[in-house]
């Protein structure tokens, strides 16, 4: 066994664990619209029971359908006996699946909407919340309310124990009521329930006396943000000060998370934060508390997971996005085939489509949220398909087109795959993008596609294959721009040079190389370019504030806070390339005309779909299909999801029968 550590059974109470890896509470917005459990959820879990974790920990469950709801909801519920079964059902799912069955019950507080609970959500003051996600403005809730939501949870615990859940864990992180009663910035009362350390304490401890007595000898976890990373806010020596009171109160493990709706960059970390970084709290609170720690927070490769228990960091870990990536993390490392796990990237895809209603899914994973499509079968057998770009969606669609038994060949013009990805992984802080550029290259090995490298596929080429159907996955290309003048400054774009397929002269602050568009692609080939020492300008057409508008929000926070701190960029907002004249680049700014010196231009204004090769094809008489961002411009969650769409509905229709004769 390569991670001993790892799979050592634990106890934590009575309860068992075959191994220590616990699946973390993650959202998935796959309940029902009452917030019952649907099938589409139990399918879901039972995926990740299967995929071999000790205990799954059920997400985000509302224990007051009334004021609980989080902004993310519709959420799951346990606050009346209406959804007992449903949850006996998902409880049983797990347990059947080998894993431990623990419900999170959960709160909102002020982390909530009017919109969504119809009413001003509650709070122990009304202290306004102004985040990057939500703003609310929550009324104090009276001294009297505040036993009847300590009743609730208690009610809700009742309610898990009897349909047959083995644990519970309380939501005392994230920023949500329990969390809020603690924090000296929000909790402004002076009264029983907050004014000093102690009275602040006092709602978070009648809970878990209340669920304790619910649920009798059960196991009760508590999560809890051992720091909110805001000034002012609660800290890990406070984290250490209060995690031992829960513990007296009645928890039996203490999971260790961090941050608020205010940080949310600390809650589910964007892919410059480093795997592990939570583990020196674990091990303070772990000392703190004498009891078992669970630590969440990039925990991504086995070994470290092992490592960080053997260190006696953590008693356990805890895997949220890893799991949403590959539910069978768990059993590839059992068997050691670690290099086999598809590894999460942190890129918060999941986040933004989670957050917008669409269900719980990853970006690479996109089976995530749909477990109960069937499984792709053998349908392809004795059929030819033909794939043409092998970015992440052309080498998605060719893998799944193998597994389905086409004999697939995929056209690369260049003389490497990965397309985009690897563009997108190329720029500072961005290296966990080639973890799956990596696993991606290694699937294509193991696979039978025959990868033409060095092709770039015309309609000839694609013929010649005679394909029963074709897949175009030829990504983007840039949008039109008519530059003014000659001159000899060089232009490329800037994707090319984060390809690694053109090479720059040298820059000066006088003549720095300029990259005209403040997207996505413009800041990071900025910083790309000032980490290997060159000066850049640049130039946005929209103010500086909107640098990088597209990137996922909590990647561009730390963006944005790297790009101001680095003095070997500087931006030029409001202003607009118009040509080249000479050694220089024509800049309009500000209602201004004037020439910049410059080494280099980089094009990174934007991108469109590059339709070509779809449109010369067009006469195929065969299905013809474009996916990814030869579609929309978009990200490689979308190419991967319309690769895994475009094979499960050929399985529907391809040499299928017709359904009916007449
Ligand atoms: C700077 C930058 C940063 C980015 N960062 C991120 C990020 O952090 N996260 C994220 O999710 N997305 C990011 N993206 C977007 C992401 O890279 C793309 O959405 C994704 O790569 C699209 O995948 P695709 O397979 O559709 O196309 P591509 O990745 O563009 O692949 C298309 C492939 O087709 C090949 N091709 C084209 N025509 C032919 C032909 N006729 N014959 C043979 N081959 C052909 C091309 O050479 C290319 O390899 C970023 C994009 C850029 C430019
Ligand atoms: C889509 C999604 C939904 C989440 N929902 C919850 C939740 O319901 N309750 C909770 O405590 N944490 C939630 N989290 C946070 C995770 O449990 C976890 O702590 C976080 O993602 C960091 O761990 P990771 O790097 O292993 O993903 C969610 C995370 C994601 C990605
Ligand atoms: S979408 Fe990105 S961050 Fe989310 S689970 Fe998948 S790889 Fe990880």
């Amino acid at each position: 066994m390569d991670f001993p550590h790892l799979f050592a059974p634990f106890a934590i109470r009575d309860m068992r664990l075959k191994n220590r890896i616990i699946m973390a509470p993650m959202e998935s917005h796959l309940g029902n619209a009452d917030g019952s459990v649907s099938k589409e959820a139990i399918a879901y879990y039972r995926e990740r029971a299967l995929g071999g974790v000790g205990m799954v920990v059920v997400e985000y469950t509302c224990v007051d359908g009334q004021e609980g709801f989080s902004s993310m909801a519709p959420q799951l519920r346990l606050d009346s006996p209406f959804y007992r079964s449903g949850h006996g059902k998902l409880a049983a799912a797990i347990q059947s699946g080998g894993a431990r069955a623990c419900v999170q019950l959960s709160h909102a507080g002020r982390q909530s909407r009017e919109s969504v609970l119809g009413r001003q959500p509650v709070a122990p003051s009304a202290v306004p919340l102004k985040s990057l996600y939500l703003n609310a403005v929550p009324r104090a809730l009276e001294a009297d309310e505040i036993p009847h939501i300590v009743q609730r949870y208690a009610d809700a615990a009742a309610l898990a124990a009897q349909v047959g859940y083995d644990a519970v864990m309380l939501h005392g992180a994230h920023g949500y009521l329990l969390q809020q009663f603690l924090s000296p910035l929000v909790n402004r009362r002076d009264d029983d329930w907050g004014g000093d350390f102690e009275r602040r304490l006092r709602f978070p401890l009648e809970v878990v006396k209340a669920v304790r007595a619910a649920i009798g000898n059960m196991p009760l976890l508590y999560r809890m943000s051992v720091s909110d990373f805001i000034e002012g806010g609660l800290t890990i020596e406070d984290g250490e000060a209060i995690a031992p009171r829960l513990c007296e109160a009645g928890v039996d493990a203490i999971d260790i998370s961090c941050g608020s709706l205010d940080r949310v960059d600390v809650i589910v970390e964007p892919m410059s934060i480093d795997e592990g970084w939570r583990l020196p709290m674990a091990r303070r609170i772990r000392a703190a508390t004498g009891k078992p720690v669970i630590c969440a927070g990039v925990i991504r490769r086995p070994e470290m997971a092992e490592a960080a228990i053997a260190a006696g960091d953590t008693d356990m870990v805890s895997l949220g996005r890893a799991l949403l990536a590959d539910p069978l993390w768990p059993n590839k490392a059992r068997m050691g085939r670690t290099d086999d796990i598809r590894p999460c990237t942190s890129c918060n895809w999941c986040i933004k489509e989670t957050g917008g209603n669409r269900g719980v899914s990853c970006a690479e994973n996109p089976r995530c949220g749909h477990e109960t499509d069937p499984p792709i079968d053998d349908f392809g057998q004795g059929l030819r398909a033909v794939v043409v770009g092998a970015g992440p969606g052309g080498i998605a669609a060719s893998l799944l087109l193998d597994q389905a038994g086409f004999a697939v060949t995929l056209f690369e013009k260049r003389h490497g795959a990965g397309g985009n990805l690897i563009t997108s992984a190329t720029p500072p802080n961005k290296e966990k993008l080639f973890w799956y550029h990596d696993f991606l290259q290694r699937r294509l090995a193991a696979s039978r596609v025959d990868l033409r490298l060095g092709v770039e596929a015309t309609a000839d080429h694609v013929d010649a294959e005679r394909p029963d159907v074709v897949v175009v996955a030829a990504g983007s290309k840039l949008a039109p721009l008519a530059l003014d003048g000659v001159g000899d400054v060089p232009v490329h774009p800037a994707f090319a040079l984060l390809l690694g397929d053109v090479a720059l002269p040298p820059s000066s602050p006088e003549r720095p190389i300029l990259i005209y568009g403040g997207g996505e692609t413009g800041t990071e080939t900025a910083e790309h370019l000032a980490k290997q020492g060159h000066h850049v300008l640049l130039v946005s057409r929209s103010d500086a504030a909107l640098l990088a508008r597209n990137a996922e929000p909590l990647y561009r926070m730390h963006l944005l806070q790297r790009l101001r701190a680095n003095a070997a960029i500087t931006v030029a907002d409001h202003s607009a390339v118009t040509g080249i004249d000479g050694d220089a680049v024509i800049l309009q700014s500000k209602g201004e005309t004037r020439r910049q010196p410059a080494a280099a231009l980089l094009l990174a204004h934007g991108l469109v779909p590059d339709t070509r090769i779809a449109d010369a094809l067009a006469h195929l008489p065969v299905p013809v299909v474009p996916i990814g961002d030869s579609v929309r411009v978009a990200r490689i969650g979308e190419a991967v999801r319309d690769a895994y769409r475009c094979v499960q509905d050929l399985r529907r229709t391809i040499n299928q029968p017709e359904a009916i004769a007449c």
